[in-house]
């Protein structure tokens, strides 16, 4: 890291201590935020370059009211998860993925074994000022953590879905298949919003909302926070990728594992009328892992598939994490242990 400035860790501050744990309550972590200690900001001035970067302490950072990413919501994120293993090792999680690179400080906030992981949120937004619609003069690239549980309250018992009719959240040529930050937006519609769905701190949250295609409104596209799949016997259905769809890795992973354990897997146009006779359906994303649908509501009429998760959810779930917490060979080289 450079030298330090005001409010900046300096490279002996941010490893002196990083073995230990930070002193919160580790077994009851659900998906909100937690302040951690550093995070990692890069900026690129006007037409300039990025510069190196550097870590500095966990903060609010200052931003002009007229910023772009404020205004016009120029932003993008990314986000990915560190698991601690039996050794004591982190594994990161297919980070070239999340196109990134870091250092690991915060190590005391990656969660014990076995009791969650830390989310890790890369960010990058138009942070110079604007008043008329054009790209921003200024960007800023952040990463911060936080260390999380699961993201629904129900963990991985199964989880229940609308799918909504009306409203969608993508169109063709849009940003649909781009992690803007202005695609979670649209879930904010009064319509959608319910009594804690999502996560254990959270007293009012968004709905689990299923979308479908704005075209046709027949074809499956994805969940507010996470992608889709639909089982019938061995076969596993999901959304192709075709601009309006996020290309999750953990979407890409489940498919490459479901493939290895056996199970052919289709990328192509789903029905919303194959959720009625799917023996499982299940969603995939970095932060809600594979999460069991136990029920989805459709104009009205309801359609569920058990209480318990599925056996083949629970089959790619438990691959999947075994993989991401170092628990079996990683023979695809997907995780990097720092
Ligand atoms: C993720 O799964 O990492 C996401 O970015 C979804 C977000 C709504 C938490």
């Amino acid at each position: 890291a450079a030298s330090p400035a005001r409010g900046y860790a300096t490279l002996s501050d941010t490893y002196s201590g990083t073995s230990e744990l930070a002193d919160i309550e580790w077994d009851n972590l659900g998906f909100g935020f937690l302040s951690t200690d550093y995070m990692y900001v890069m900026k690129c001035p006007q037409g300039g370059k990025f510069s190196n970067g550097e870590l500095q302490c966990f903060g609010n950072i200052e931003l002009s009211p007229s910023a772009g990413v404020l205004n016009y919501g120029q932003g993008l994120f990314e986000g990915l998860k560190a698991y601690r293993k039996e050794d004591g090792n982190i594994l990161l999680f297919r980070p070239e993925e999340n196109a990134m690179r870091m250092r690991m400080a915060n190590r005391r906030w990656v969660p014990p074994t076995g009791k969650g992981s830390l989310y890790i949120r890369p960010l990058l937004m138009g942070s110079g000022a604007v008043l008329g619609l054009a790209p921003a003069p200024e960007y800023t690239f952040l990463i911060y953590v936080s260390p999380v549980g699961n993201y629904f309250k129900e963990g991985v018992a199964p989880i229940n879905l609308i799918v909504e009719h009306e409203l969608h959240r993508a169109t063709p040529g849009g940003t649909g298949g781009v992690k803007t930050i202005g695609n979670y937006a649209a879930n904010y519609s009064a319509d959608a919003c319910s009594e804690g769905t999502i996560g254990l701190l959270r007293p009012k949250a968004i709905l689990t909302v299923l979308y479908l295609d704005c075209i046709h409104k027949r074809y499956l596209e994805e969940v507010s926070s996470c992608n889709i799949f639909v089982v019938k016997d061995k076969m596993i259905a999901t959304p192709a990728i075709k601009g309006t769809i996020l290309p999750g890795i953990t979407r890409k992973s489940i498919i490459d594992v479901a493939q290895s354990q056996g199970f052919q897997v289709e990328e192509r146009q789903v029905l919303v009328d194959e959720l009625l006779d799917a023996d499982e359906v299940f969603c995939t994303g970095t932060a809600v892992v594979v999460s069991p649908v136990g029920s989805v509501t459709y104009l009205g009429k309801r359609v569920s598939y058990g209480d318990g998760i599925g056996v083949v959810s629970q089959q790619l779930y438990s691959v999947l994490t075994k993989l991401q917490m170092g628990l079996i060979e990683d023979k695809m080289e997907w995780t990097v242990e720092l």
